[in-house]
């Protein structure tokens, strides 16, 4: 676990927000993007969705996957960025998947005003159930 530095937060929000340009939300219309920081480098994702609803994926899901694809384990730190008025935290789904990769990253949520929300993974997931929670 390494701490970002606060050149690689702004480098991770303004992934995350170029990231949200692709994002596939045509039923929502809720994109999101998502960046990660591993092994420092950044992997990006955005929300996917699908005509059958539940199969859509979240921004940070993607974002985990495309970093675990390329060989990290290690997540450092989550940028997410969205459109609501106020700070999109991560759903529950990804917080659970954020664990698997990294119980105290940092993350990072941005408004469109640019209003943004730092916490730290086992806030927003206190007592996770993880990798160390298996015999
Ligand atoms: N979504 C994300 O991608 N990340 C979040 O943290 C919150 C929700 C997506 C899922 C769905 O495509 C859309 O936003 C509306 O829920």
């Amino acid at each position: 676990m390494s701490k970002p530095t606060p050149e690689q937060v702004e480098q991770l929000v303004a992934a995350a927000r170029s990231a949200r340009e692709n994002a596939y939300a045509p039923y929502s219309r809720f994109p999101v993007g998502a960046a990660v920081l591993a092994g420092q480098r950044i992997f990006t994702g955005a929300n996917v969705e699908n005509a059958s609803y539940p199969l859509g994926v979240c921004a940070e899901r993607n974002a985990v996957a495309a970093a675990v694809t390329e060989g990290e384990r290690q997540v450092d730190a989550v940028a997410v960025v969205a459109g609501a008025r106020d700070v999109t935290p991560p759903c529950g789904g990804c917080r659970q998947v954020l664990n698997e990769f990294g119980p105290e990253m940092l993350v990072i949520s941005e408004s469109p005003a640019g209003i943004r929300k730092t916490w730290h993974l086992s806030e927003l997931l206190p007592d996770a159930f993880g990798p160390r929670s298996l015999p």
